[in-house]
Order: C-alpha cells, then structure tokens, then sequence
C-alpha cells in the first residue's frame, strides 16, 4: 500500500518561478525513501510542500496523496488534521519545532491529549515515557526543563518525541542530524532507525550525506535545481547511479571519503607550553573549537 504519493509536484513563487518543477515519487507504507542533492536543489521545499507548511508566497500544483486524502488545495482543517497525526516532521533546527516559553512537557502534553485522549496521571506517565522512549537521561527532569535548558542533542531528542507523540504513518526528516555535534549524529540516527523500525512508520529522509541515506534508506531520490534527476534503490543508485549528476554527488563523496583517513593521521597539534591559560581552558583544547564552552556545563546532564 502506497503511504504517500507525490505526482508533478512544482512549487512556484507569486512571480511563476519554478523553484520545484514536476517532482513525482511514491513512498510505500513502512518504506524509507531518501532525497538526496546539493544545496538549493529543492529538498525542503518538496517536504514543505508535503506537509502544507510552504513559506507564503510560494505555491504547490500537482498532486500530494496520503492514502485517499489530496493535500495539494486542501483546506487548513484537512492538513491540520494530517500533520500530527498523518505525519509528523523532525527538522535541522530542532528550536523550529519547539516552543521556548514552554516547559518540555508541557509541550508534550498537548499531541498526547489530543491524540491519545489521556488526562491527569495518565498523562504524566505519558511525558516521562515519551521522554524516555527517546532515550533522555532523567525524564522527569527534562520535562520540567525549557529547552535552552537542555543541549543540542537532548533538543533534537525531545523534537523526535514531540513527532512521535502524534504517532504518525509518516516521518519527515529533513537533516535531523546536520546541525549536531559529529559525536551525536549516529545516535540521533539510531534512534530514529529504531523508531520507525518499532513503529511500522514510513520514512521520508533528506540528507546531503550519501552515508547517512545509504544506511537509513531503500529508496532513493536525486534532486538537481528542484528536477527529479534519478530515482531507484538507494544501493543500486549509489553504486551504479545512471545519471552524470549522480555520479558526480558519489564520486565526491567517496573522494571526500578516501580524504578522511589522511586527516585523522595528522599529528594533533600541542598546546603550546608558553600560554598556561589555554592549557587549563578545556574549551581552548583541540577536542573543542574556538568559541564553544566545555558542554559539561550544561544544567541538565549532558548525555545526547
Ligand atoms: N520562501 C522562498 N522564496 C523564494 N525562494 C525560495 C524560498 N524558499 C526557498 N527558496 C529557494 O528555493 C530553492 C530550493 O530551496 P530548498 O530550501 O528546498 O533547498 P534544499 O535542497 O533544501 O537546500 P539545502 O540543502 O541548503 O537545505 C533554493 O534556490 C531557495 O533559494
Ligand atoms: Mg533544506
């Protein structure tokens, strides 16, 4: 069964520019598809477009199916309706998604009444679990937390929960993990690997990382300047990819790849001797670039 089905999306501004142009993909039930291309090629905006959540001024034609619902003309009720509980988004920014005036579970507690109908103790034990489920140390601390309160990492987990508390068919990831700490990336993605798993959710993944989609995806999904370029089983495209411009993406990447072991070999430069502030400042470390505070310090544990 088809979860979702995008036939000639374009997305256009007021003055007709095409920034989509007859995009058109099927996301089976349970599947993963991963949409992959460079910066500006229209990833977001055809998840955007998905979600009917298009910046104003731009403008979707063609036809977005979830099951039998049309998306594309819908009126605000009907996509209300499917956001949430149809599908849910996890973004870059986790702060996009959450309220910062809010306590975290406070902000849970609105998806989890709402779609699950619990009140008072029922609900409680819902936050702390929703917390739990993705794997944030002291649960019951972090839901009386805001979010400043918390780090990068435990953002995006609590941004992961918010979407899953609506349990939906469909999850929309649009670079969930760009924005972390490379430390924190394949957590974040193990836990969304084991979400979906668990669920039964489909998966929608835009990423610019061919390793990330390689590892989460069957499917894959080439964009180029907002045009389909290439679509297939994301193995078989990024082994033998067709188009030029696929072969270009996994060429660099690989090349990129190939680069990798040379860097880690380098020497790692020492504290200069002269300068005992910046020995003792583990922020002025080489394991912490300039400008970023020790991340112990932040209030509540930092455990990603
Ligand atoms: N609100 C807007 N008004 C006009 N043009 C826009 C708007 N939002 C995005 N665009 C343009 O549409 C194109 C596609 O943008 P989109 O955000 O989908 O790219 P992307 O593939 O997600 O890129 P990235 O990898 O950098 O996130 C870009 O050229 C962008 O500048
Ligand atoms: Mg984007």
């Amino acid at each position: 069964m088809t979860a979702l089905s995008v036939q000639n999306l374009s997305v256009q501004t007021e003055d007709h520019r095409a920034l989509v142009s007859d995009v058109s993909f099927e996301l089976p039930a349970g599947q993963r598809l991963g949409i992959i291309g460079e910066s500006g090629s229209g990833k977001s905006l055809t998840a955007l477009a998905v979600l009917g959540l298009l910046p104003s001024g731009l403008r979707a034609s063609g036809s977005i199916r979830l099951g039998n619902t049309e998306l594309v003309g819908a009126s605000a009720r009907t996509l209300n309706g499917v956001r949430g509980s149809g599908i849910a988004a996890v973004f870059q920014e986790p702060l996009t998604a959450l309220d910062p005036l809010m306590r975290i579970g406070e902000q849970l507690a609105w998806p989890l009444s709402h779609h699950r109908g619990l009140r008072g103790d029922a609900l409680q034990r819902a936050i702390i679990e929703a917390l739990a489920a993705v794997a944030l140390p002291n649960p019951e601390k972090i839901a009386r937390s805001y979010i400043h309160e918390v780090s990068g990492g435990q953002r995006q987990r609590v941004a992961i929960a918010l979407a899953l508390a609506c349990n939906p068919d469909i999850l929309i990831a649009d670079e969930p993990t760009t924005a972390l700490d490379i430390s924190v990336q394949a957590e974040i993605l193990d836990l969304l690997d084991g979400a979906v798993r668990e669920r039964g959710m489909s998966l929608l993944l835009i990423s610019h990382d061919l390793a990330v989609v390689s590892q989460m995806t069957e499917q894959l999904l080439v964009l180029r300047g907002g045009e389909g370029i290439e679509q297939g089983p994301t193995r078989q495209l990024l082994t033998t990819p067709e188009a030029e411009y696929t072969r270009l993406l996994v060429n660099t990447a690989r090349s990129l790849e190939a680069y990798l072991p040379e860097v880690s070999a380098l020497p790692k430069a020492p504290v200069p001797l002269d300068d005992p502030a910046r020995a003792d400042d583990p922020a002025q470390s080489p394991g912490n670039p300039p400008g970023h505070a020790n991340p112990n310090t932040n209030p509540v544990e930092n455990q990603a």
